[in-house]
């Protein structure tokens, strides 16, 4: 067992974090007050070979491994966290699937544009009324002649309003319950496919959040991701790899609101003395830097096993879990070192805070990962 990062692992940190520190931190207060679309930052992530780390180079990936996704995405999410989901979807929920059940045709036509940045992908499972019971699925697949026609609405869609390609769940028979859902793969500028309301957020407020409405969608048969009944599957095991990620990205929000409270903390004086000085301050900084680093642990091991080629859905559910938690935590200790300074705008602590939140919630909330741990700790 080691804990150290690869040579290879540390230089893309250490490149991850310039980039971050020099190019997303100083427009991250800018991009969340204005709900600006980071596009030339994104532009700039694409450039380091950021929207498609893991895929293989032949696609026009990176070729990285999962730790370097994991590492990346803590240093793109400390300067801002819409980047960071914005980079967790393309790459966990469309590149992935893509390169594991796409057929050689599928690879060649999404994959190039979508890991250099030309492209942005978005992925659809939830629905108005279907969230973390993602197996009730509405939206239906009829196969007519040669064609799918797809009609139904996805809620909750991550760059919705930005991308080009949407990797979508349908029911295509309803008779066989999850053995009945599809996945298909849709450009956005298909007929019948309208981007809907753009969700008003607590937090990151860069990247866009949307509803698609599919009124009657036709597409050739070649638009079916995997076989027919592959569906849930696919968002299962896609979801299972977009739980590191946003791990990781609750991980890079938890670090940056914590050295910020740190420096803080050794300039600010009350009684006499910088608040570092006392106890209060100590004990919570403690608590956060042993937190932080707990999550990162959780992260890299789950990460490191789907590296592997390991089963690693319960790791990274609990990766999820316990960092998505931990950001919480953190950045409301974060506030309160800063006091009344953490609630006003004039410091970034209460964007850590709302950005955190989120967290919890998307690709599956905490109950849901609970829900998976404690399925995997009754069954092995
Ligand atoms: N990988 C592969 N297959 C899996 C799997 C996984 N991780 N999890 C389950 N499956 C398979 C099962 O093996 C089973 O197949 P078999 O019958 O052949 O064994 C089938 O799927 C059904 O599994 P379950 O019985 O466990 O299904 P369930 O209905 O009880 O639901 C659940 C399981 C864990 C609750 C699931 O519905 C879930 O994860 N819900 C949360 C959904 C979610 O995370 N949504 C996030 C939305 S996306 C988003 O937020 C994106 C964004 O833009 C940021």
């Amino acid at each position: 067992m080691q804990f150290e990062l690869t040579e290879d692992q540390h230089l893309l940190q250490q490149t991850v974090r310039k980039f971050a520190r020099e190019t997303l931190l100083p427009v991250a207060a800018e991009l969340d007050e204005e709900g600006k679309f980071p596009k030339a930052q994104v532009a700039r992530m694409a450039e380091l070979g950021l929207m498609g780390i893991m895929a293989p180079v032949e696609y026009g990936g990176a070729g990285m491994d999962p730790v370097c996704y994991a590492v990346a995405m803590e240093e793109i999410s400390a300067g801002c966290a819409s980047c960071g989901v914005i980079m967790s979807v393309n790459n966990s929920l469309v590149v992935d699937p893509i390169l594991k059940y796409g057929t050689e045709a599928q690879k060649r036509a999404y994959l190039p544009d979508l890991t250099s940045g030309r492209t942005l992908g978005c992925f659809g499972l939830s629905e108005p009324g279907t969230g973390s019971d993602a197996a009730a699925q509405t939206t239906i697949a009829e196969k007519k002649g040669d064609r799918w026609i797809i009609n139904g609405s996805k809620n909750w869609i991550t760059n919705g309003k930005e991308a080009d390609v949407f990797l979508m769940m349908a029911m295509g028979d309803k008779s066989k319950g999850v053995k009945g859902i599809n996945a298909y793969i849709i450009p956005m500028n298909t007929p019948g496919l309208t981007v809907a309301k753009n969700e008003k957020k607590l937090g990151i407020k860069a990247s866009s959040t949307t509803q698609v409405i599919l009124e009657n969608v036709s597409l050739s048969l070649d638009a079916l991701l995997g076989k027919e009944g592959d569906g849930f599957k696919i968002a299962m095991g896609s979801l299972d790899g977009g739980r590191i990620g946003i791990a990781s990205q609750a991980l890079g929000i938890a670090r940056q609101a914590f050295e910020e409270a740190r420096d803080y903390a050794k300039e600010r004086h009350a009684f006499g003395a910088p608040i570092a000085n006392f106890q209060a301050i100590q004990f919570k900084l403690a608590d956060m830097a042993m937190e932080i680093d707990a999550a990162r642990l959780l992260i890299w091991r789950a990460a490191a096993l789907k590296g592997a080629g390991q089963k690693f859905g319960p790791q990274a559910a609990m990766a999820k879990l316990f960092a998505s938690e931990m950001a919480t935590r953190v950045t409301h200790q974060a506030i309160q070192i800063f006091g009344g300074f953490g609630y006003s705008k004039e410091y970034p602590a209460e964007r850590h805070y709302r950005d955190a939140r989120i967290t919890e919630i998307y690709e599956g909330t905490s109950e849901i990962q609970r829900l998976v741990i404690g399925r995997h700790a009754l069954t092995s």
